[in-house]
């Protein structure tokens, strides 16, 4: 084990503070730009140094005590030791490193991160690790598989903080012998757990956002952070009308509802069955018979057949589109595109593809549905270079 002295030069993507030591990167946890600090070295990976804070010997102006007093050990949130203004300034920068260094973006636009309305009790949707072994329910710990157990979540929406002191209330003898996890999401009256057990039902929920009403449960996605949900959708859709649409990992249908009103035809493709019988429903209610869900991966979907369409948007899980999605996109010959994202660097490496493939960046905007974490949604609007006025 070794310990360094260093200052912290910036936030990097994955939220670590950037410094350099004794000929090497170094890449530490949970610091704030201008902290100098000594740390303990935890591993290396070729040239880098991953490290932890061993002790603060000058605090950074931007570093503010973390109000959890689970931070640290929880591995949930990374950011609570910024200020709120330095977190979305944080997160902008992490947004143009990956669009100047993956994307190859030469000219990167400012980048603008819409705040969160809260920056506390936001998250209407978490996993609660189980350990019956030692009767722990919580989060894991940062960098192990042991759980943390928390008692108050405060980034958690206050039903669903209230559902955990219930789950923690609740006889050890009637949890499920295999039970290792909990999915959980809030909507306007109810709460939705899966497994159901005890008392505790995968109910079927029901969430107002803009004009449209959604249905949903805790066995499909659903967005963590409604009270961005709107002017997202707004930003992602524009303008956009036209005869046909695809709406590629559609989930329960956030934007296919709102794209069938605007195209002639829209198609919606998901994964999770569940997920699907949700968006049908939805569209059903919404009375919208313009549209097709189609329940399948989205790289073998697009295998099948070439993909036909005006526009498209893309809301991939955070590991980004399979190669053969965005390969899939750029033979449309699409007039735009919508990428929405969680994941800045993945984003920058498919959208370095598409503007190989001729697309061009017309407009960028990032929504902090995470506060008090390094992570940030992006939403991006290409058009072809025909396209661009
Ligand atoms: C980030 S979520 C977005 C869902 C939806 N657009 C929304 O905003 O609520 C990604 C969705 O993609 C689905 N998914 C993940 N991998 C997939 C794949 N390879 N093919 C199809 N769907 C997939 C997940 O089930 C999830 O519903």
């Amino acid at each position: 084990m070794s310990f360094l002295e260093v200052e912290i030069e910036r936030i990097l993507p994955g939220g670590f503070g950037l410094a350099h030591a004794a000929g090497h990167t170094v890449f530490v946890s949970l610091a704030a730009p201008g902290d100098r600090l000594r740390v303990r070295v935890e591993r290396q990976q070729g040239n880098v140094l991953f490290a932890s804070i061993e002790e603060i010997l000058v605090a950074s102006p931007e570093r503010i005590e973390p109000p959890c007093p689970y931070f640290g050990r929880c591995g949930g949130c990374d950011f609570q030791q910024l200020t709120y203004e330095k977190q979305l300034a944080a997160k902008a920068e992490i947004i143009r490193d990956c669009l100047h260094r993956i994307a190859r973006l030469e000219q990167v636009p400012d980048v603008v991160v819409t705040p969160s309305p809260r920056e506390w009790r936001y998250r209407m949707r978490a996993t609660w690790q189980i350990d019956r072994g030692e009767q722990t329910i919580g989060y894991y710990e940062r960098g192990s598989r042991r759980v943390c157990d928390v008692a108050d979540c405060a980034v958690l929406v206050p039903q669903l903080e209230e559902t955990l002191e219930r789950v923690r209330a609740t006889d050890w003898q009637e949890f499920p012998p295999a039970l290792q996890h909990l999915d959980v999401v809030a909507g306007e009256n109810n709460v939705s757990l899966a497994p159901p057990f005890a008392e505790f039902e995968t109910a079927e929920l029901e969430l107002k956002i803009g004009a449209e009403v959604y249905h949903y449960s805790a066995e499909a996605f659903f967005q963590v952070n409604p009270g961005l949900l709107a002017p997202l959708i707004e930003f992602a859709l524009a303008d956009a009308t036209g005869e046909a649409a695809m709406d590629l990992y559609c989930g329960v249908g956030l934007f296919t509802l709102p794209l069938a009103r605007r195209f002639a035809e829209v198609t919606g493709v998901e994964g999770n069955p569940v997920a699907v019988q949700f968006a049908r429903h939805n569209l059903q209610r919404a009375g919208l018979e313009n549209v097709r869900i189609v329940n399948a991966g989205v790289a073998e979907w697009i295998r099948r057949g070439a993909l036909q369409t005006d526009f498209v948007l893309l809301d991939p899980p955070r590991a980004g589109a399979e190669s053969a999605v965005i390969t899939g996109i750029v033979d449309s010959r699409a007039k735009r595109v919508t990428y929405v994202s969680c994941d800045p660097a993945t984003l920058a490496r498919d959208l370095r593809k598409l503007f190989a493939g001729g697309y061009v960046l017309e407009s960028l905007l990032a929504f902090d549905l995470f506060p008090q974490t390094h992570h940030v949604e992006t939403v991006v609007r290409l058009v072809t270079k025909k396209h661009k006025i």
